[in-house]
């Protein structure tokens, strides 16, 4: 094959530590518990694990609240566990990527707790403090973006909780500590970084007002509520006049410029994808992130045809347009977001569709994400007991949506159940026995297991099962690996016109892939014009085809997934 980098041609693979798999039987994922997973990751095919936080944490935001960006949580293990899990995974060929969380650190942070002991000691002015709120900023998790510190007599920003003050990136000193963070991790052999929230790190330094008519509980409450795409819209602009002064601000391609050099410092092309829509942030395609997440593709209520073709005519045209070309990175699924297999699944339908939405993810050009458990088709599960949320957002939206907005309980826990990421970030379901083998039966895992682990939503059972979810993906990624087209080839729509299938080509000069998925219950007959090409011979499919087709006679069963090389 080509030239391509490994982070072009890998496939990744998202773990979320506290959820998949718990080695020392307390209820909590760990370092012992991944590591012993491994095999199990490299038998799938996986290249690549991106981490979610791992780091210490009083865990306000599940992590994303780092307390010491040096060292591994307690609940995870040891550094030397981290170690011997980097090593394990580099021993298999298994790349690894840590999370890294530029925009804000923890209120227990060391430098927070001196920041705000004082407005004049070494760090007073790390963070960003105000004698009085200075506007009407909120924060996207809880209300207010300003707090007040009793220890000052000031407030501090946080664009997303009060345990998550944000650094002052204008400050050179938080840089410089925050690098030789970076460079901790890279020096112990990691290969690169998930850039979180990264259009927070800047904020307006006007600090002018929002205009949003309204305040976070109250667009959280209406969100719950939207049904129509115009909700949609129109609660879309109201979040964007919201925060346009908190995002996105000058400053950050020069940043993103000063953490790509140091990871160029390294060997073995460290990478870095950045959590954001946007690919201004890859730079010329060669100076900031090497890939940022093609989020627009998954942000909808339906995954359609239609719609999956004008985003990836959209998005490859914005990378071909990179001075040095970009690449692109596709998900459907993460910690924060509902399961693929609920969110596109169509109800009753939903194993169909799991199949064809991992052969799409598999097979567009660019470099693939599967969130951890997606490869069984986990699916969300709505806790309405809100003392079990784990998600503080949601905790905070329901006490807000009660106390201040007088919602009825019932219906706030349910849409706080609704709304919360612990209902896609719930143990991982590897046997059928209780708790899903995830922690042993007498032991409470730290967010309710989902009961349909005993309806064959577990590892074993899909392992042993030929036509499971699990050996779809196996395969898949075997026919993936093994093709040239499907790896580097150009993408080439066709049949653009069609509302029920997607067909498109991958195109190198070597091979040719055709790629057909049938997102309806109807069987048809198609007919493809290539120039040049007048068979298909079929790679994958879910039914069943003779070795060599005619290119303009292609049966297509309901739901079908197709993947032939033409000739
Ligand atoms: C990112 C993370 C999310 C977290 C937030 C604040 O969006 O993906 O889980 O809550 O940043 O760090």
């Amino acid at each position: 094959m080509s030239q391509l980098k490994w982070w072009q041609t890998a496939l990744f693979y998202q773990i979320y530590p506290r959820s998949f798999a718990d080695g020392n039987d307390d209820g909590i994922g760990d370092f012992k518990g991944i590591t012993e997973k491994l095999d199990y990751l490299k038998d799938l095919g996986v290249d690549a694990l991106w981490l979610s936080p791992h780091f210490p944490s009083p865990n306000w935001d599940c992590g994303y609240d780092v307390s010491d960006y040096c060292n591994v949580a307690p609940e995870y293990g040891t550094l030397d566990d981290f170690k011997t899990f980097l090593h394990q995974s580099h021993a298999r060929g298994i790349r690894v990527i840590l999370d890294l969380v530029l925009n804000h650190t923890s209120d227990e942070h060391a430098w927070f707790l001196e920041s705000k002991s004082s407005r004049d000691n070494p760090k007073a002015d790390w963070y960003i403090w105000h004698d009085t709120p200075p506007n009407n900023w909120q924060s996207c998790f809880d209300g207010d973006a300003w707090t007040y510190a009793p220890e000052r007599d000031q407030y501090y920003y946080h664009y997303f909780m009060k345990q998550q003050p944000d650094l002052n990136w204008r400050n050179p000193a938080v840089k410089q500590a925050m690098w030789e963070a970076v460079r901790f991790w890279l020096d112990l052999g990691v290969d690169g970084y998930r850039l979180d929230a990264i259009g927070t790190i800047y904020e307006d330094t006007t600090l002018t007002p929002h205009t949003a008519p309204m305040t976070m509980a109250e667009l959280r409450r209406e969100g719950s509520l939207a049904r129509t795409k115009e909700d949609y819209k129109r609660l879309g602009q109201i979040w964007h006049d919201m925060f346009k002064n908190q995002w996105g601000q000058p400053g950050l391609h020069a940043l993103m410029k000063e953490l790509r050099a140091i990871l160029d410092e390294y060997d073995g092309d460290r990478m870095l994808v950045g959590e954001d829509d946007d690919i201004a942030y890859m730079g010329d395609g060669n100076d900031e992130l090497q890939l940022v997440f093609n989020f627009p593709l998954m942000r909808v209520e339906h995954l359609t045809p239609a719609h999956i073709r004008r985003n990836q005519v959209q998005r490859l045209k914005g990378l071909d347009a990179l001075p040095t070309r970009g690449w692109g990175c596709n998900t459907l699924g993460n910690h924060d977001t509902s399961r693929v297999r609920t969110r596109f699944g169509r109800g009753t339908e939903s194993l169909e569709l799991a199949r064809l939405n991992a052969t799409l993810i598999l097979t567009l050009r660019g470099t693939p994400f599967l969130y951890n458990g997606e490869e069984i088709g986990m699916t969300d599960l709505i806790i309405t007991d809100p003392t079990l949320l784990r998600d503080t957002m949601a905790s905070w939206y329901y006490d807000a949506a009660v106390n201040d907005l007088h919602v009825d309980p019932t219906e706030a826990a349910r849409h706080a159940g609704e709304m919360t990421r612990d209902k896609n970030r719930t143990p991982n379901q590897w046997t059928h026995t209780p708790n899903a083998g995830f922690s042993p039966a007498d032991v409470t895992p730290w967010l309710p297991v989902n009961p349909n682990y005993a309806e064959g939503i577990n590892m074993q059972d899909q392992q042993d099962d030929p036509a499971s979810l699990l050996n779809f993906y196996k395969l898949l990624i075997q026919v993936r690996k093994n093709s040239p087209a499907l790896i580097e080839g150009e993408y080439r729509p066709l049949h653009e016109r069609a509302r029920a299938y997607l067909a498109f080509l991958r195109e190198t000069p070597e091979q040719t892939a055709l790629v057909v998925l049938n997102y309806s219950d109807k069987a048809r007959a198609l007919s493809f014009t290539v120039d040049g090409k007048h068979t298909a011979h079929p790679l994958f499919s879910t039914a069943s085809h003779k070795p060599e087709e005619t290119l303009n006679r292609i049966s297509l069963a309901p739901y079908e997934v197709l993947i032939a090389e033409l000739g």
